[in-house]
């Protein structure tokens, strides 16, 4: 490292210098394990306390260090970027060339010429430090049946998986789905999947069978894993039906891996394998593939303004690295800490920072299978007292519910264990700020509001890392990320300079756990992320930028909306509403709602001849909503109208829609151009009526 007079070079040094050992030649390679068993070797010898890499680092922690980071992190990238590369991550080939990015053609590389494996750095180098530390607590949804698995444990189990993968024909490149609940042996499944080179491709186990077939057929996936049953909120969901279900209309499924969440024995065909049978057969060693950097790791589907969800590529080292630092930086995450977020494993959250972010720092990470209600709410605040949880993470949806039952539910329970509380997916309205802070922190816990993307691949824009005494501002995400430059654009496209303003949110440069495409269509990645403002990223919402200039995000700009924290594209119910034969055409927007943020409604024109009650078509609309997507997605309020209001041009208003919906009569806005002005009155009218 170049270490001259800038205290953000002095304080990367300071690192450097720290974990150095990670970087010493590989003297132990006679060993003859080949080059992972050397490095993990030189791990060892070098004494280094398993996964932390360096210490809480001065300087970033600091009075001057967050500042001068940050300015590091942004005037020389690479060497920023480099250093913490090398410092986080146990490569088995150095990488040379830092980054190789062009954000005006949509290109992204990062590392490209080091080669790694996922899995060693998330599993392997903590077993040889400290093989009994506690790596997964499973919170079962049965209260009170926690099971813990040891790093040890969990690398056994990951090989046995790797090795049934390899057997079975699961090779380098390919793409197996995972639908299953969280739990430790989808851990395990992700990991294996790393760890023999295949990506993996997680479908919340909430969604219905046709949105799982869709996913598995964009995949061209061949294998599947999942449970017979899935055990959520003390209800019981038959995952292995729904996977029957869909692979009736996936061709590329040769194998489905069956295991037991449950004791109820479930109907398998010839082209299912019962999962832990042939597990116990395994060895517990797998070798690990050799990944370039820029393989792919995962595949994640989430939705779009437009069109079917789409599947988000995010690749090797650049990924770990970001969801590693974010992880210890944002929450303050210290070495030994029991790390609780809450997210279920089939959402980028519960990728970064369920799985990934924490393991690759060595730390305990909790997997929660229940909901914050079940049997009672105090779920979480009881699991916070028996688990020992230090920095907890979830969504603002749930604190909205929870507040509402009282603060008794808090209050029974013992939580002086926290040091941090987080907030993610949603915008947190004051009011559940602070009684997070105020009762559940009890005061004492910095809140964070965390704004990131499945496109991001980590935080972005989060309060902390901040200097120690730094304000936190309720329901603002304020500070970017080390390497993060957000910018706010005007209508034009022009950047805006000042603050106390607010535009569409870009990033002006980029960082390595961003997305690389969109899988089997790179030219969607770039029409929707890099054109809208040719040499930015554009991240679809809208921000705020205080007088101080801290950020805070305003919403989505297009026609994808956010219940409880899920996105789904308006598009996406439109077109299944639009399949039931009694219905013409729809329109579905987001409205606000009380508890989850925003909900779903539609609007909706029958066919002429349709003569079934209008509360009976309701009821069944939601159904098929449901069914075909998944629950949340279901319109909470449906309006039959007898037409939309369009341009002469044929084109939805949805902005009128939207107002309407508001009843926010006053800024309808110019209606000249509609084709049919009358058809806003029956709206207006028809909606009071509902209501
Ligand atoms: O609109 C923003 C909202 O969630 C969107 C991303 O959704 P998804 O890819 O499913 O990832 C969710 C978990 C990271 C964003 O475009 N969003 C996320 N975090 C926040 C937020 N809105 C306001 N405040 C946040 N902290």
């Amino acid at each position: 490292q170049t270490v001259g007079n800038d205290p953000g070079r002095v304080a990367c040094a300071e690192l450097s210098s720290w974990v150095n050992a990670m970087w010493l030649p590989a003297k132990c390679a006679a060993a003859g394990r080949g080059v992972w068993a050397s490095r993990l070797c030189v791990l060892r010898r070098s004494g280094s306390n398993t996964a932390a890499f360096m210490p809480e680092a001065a300087g970033f922690g600091g009075v001057s260090g967050r500042a001068a980071l940050q300015d590091f992190s942004l005037s020389d990238g690479d060497s920023f970027w480099a250093a913490a590369a090398r410092h986080r991550l146990s490569w088995s080939r150095p990488f040379r060339t830092v980054r190789d990015c062009d954000l005006s053609r949509g290109r992204i590389k990062w590392f490209e010429d080091g080669e790694l494996n996922v899995s060693v750095n998330c599993l392997d180098r903590h077993v040889h430090t400290c093989p009994e530390r506690v790596a997964l607590i499973w919170e079962r949804d049965e209260r009170g049946s926690e099971v813990r698995y040891t790093y040890r444990e969990l690398l056994e189990m990951t090989c046995r998986v790797g090795n049934l993968l390899r057997r079975r024909g699961v090779k380098k490149g390919d793409c197996v789905t995972i639908y299953m609940p969280t739990c430790p042996l989808a851990v395990a499944s992700m990991l294996a999947c790393a760890r023999i080179g295949a990506a993996h491709n997680v479908v919340f186990a909430g969604f219905s069978a046709e949105a799982l077939a869709e996913r598995i057929r964009d995949a061209q996936s061949s294998t599947v894993i999942t449970v017979n049953q899935g055990v959520r909120g003390g209800k019981v969901t038959e995952l292995k039906k729904t996977v029957d279900a869909a692979v009736q209309s996936c061709p590329t499924v040769q194998q489905v891996f069956v295991a037991m969440r449950t004791e109820k024995p479930v109907t398998m065909t010839a082209r299912d394998v019962a999962m832990e049978e042939e597990m116990l057969k395994e060895d517990v060693v797998c070798e690990p593939a050799a990944m370039s950097s820029e393989d792919i790791l995962f595949l994640l589907y989430t939705s779009g303004s437009t069109g079917k969800p789409k599947g988000l590529v995010h690749t090797q080292a650049g990924y770990l690295l970001y969801a590693a630092l974010t992880h210890r930086y944002v929450f303050s995450y210290q070495d030994g800490d029991v790390f609780g977020c809450v997210a279920d494993i089939g959402w980028i959250t519960g990728h970064s920072y369920t799985v990934y972010g924490p393991l690759a720092n060595g730390a305990t990470t909790v997997l929660f299978e229940s909901t914050p209600v079940y049997p009672d709410p105090g779920r979480y605040w009881d699991m916070v007292e028996r688990l020992k949880i230090n920095q907890f993470y979830g969504a603002p949806t749930a604190i909205r519910l929870l507040l509402r039952y009282g603060d008794q539910w808090v209050n029974k329970y013992d939580r002086s264990s926290l040091k941090t509380l987080g907030s993610v997916g949603e915008p947190i309205n004051t009011e559940a700020w602070e009684w997070y802070h105020r009762v559940v922190g009890e005061g004492r816990c910095p809140v964070v509001d965390t704004w990131w993307q499945t496109e991001t691949g980590g935080i972005c824009i989060a309060p902390k890392p901040s200097e120690p005494d730094a304000e936190i501002v309720p329901g603002m995400a304020m500070r970017p990320f080390f390497g993060i430059k957000p910018v706010l654009m005007d209508a034009e496209g022009k950047v805006l300079t000042t603050n106390n303003t607010s535009g569409a949110l870009c990033m002006a440069q980029p960082w390595p756990g961003m997305a690389r495409t969109i899988h089997n269509d790179h030219q969607r990645f770039i029409e929707t992320y890099f054109r809208p403002y040719p040499g930015y990223f554009f991240t679809g919402d809208g921000a705020y930028r205080s007088k101080e200039g801290y950020y805070q995000i305003t919403g989505r700009l297009d026609d994808v909306i956010n219940v409880s924290g899920h996105r789904i594209g308006t598009a996406e119910i439109e077109d299944v509403v639009n399949q039931c034969p009694a219905v013409a055409e729809s329109a579905v927007i987001g409205y606000s709602h009380s508890i989850k943020g925003e909900a779903v409604y539609a609007f909706v024109v029958l066919k002429k001849d349709v003569n079934v009650p209008e509360a009976e078509l309701s009821k069944e609309l939601k159904s098929i909503v449901s069914e075909k997507i998944a629950k949340y997605a279901s319109p909470d309020l449906i309006q039959f109208v007898k037409r939309l209001p369009k341009t002469r041009s044929g084109k939805i208003m949805r902005r009128v829609l939207r107002k309407v919906v508001e009843s926010d009569l006053d800024s309808l806005g110019d209606l000249s151009t509609l084709d049919d002005p009358t058809a806003v009155q029956e709206i207006i009218q028809g909606h009071q009526e509902l209501l």
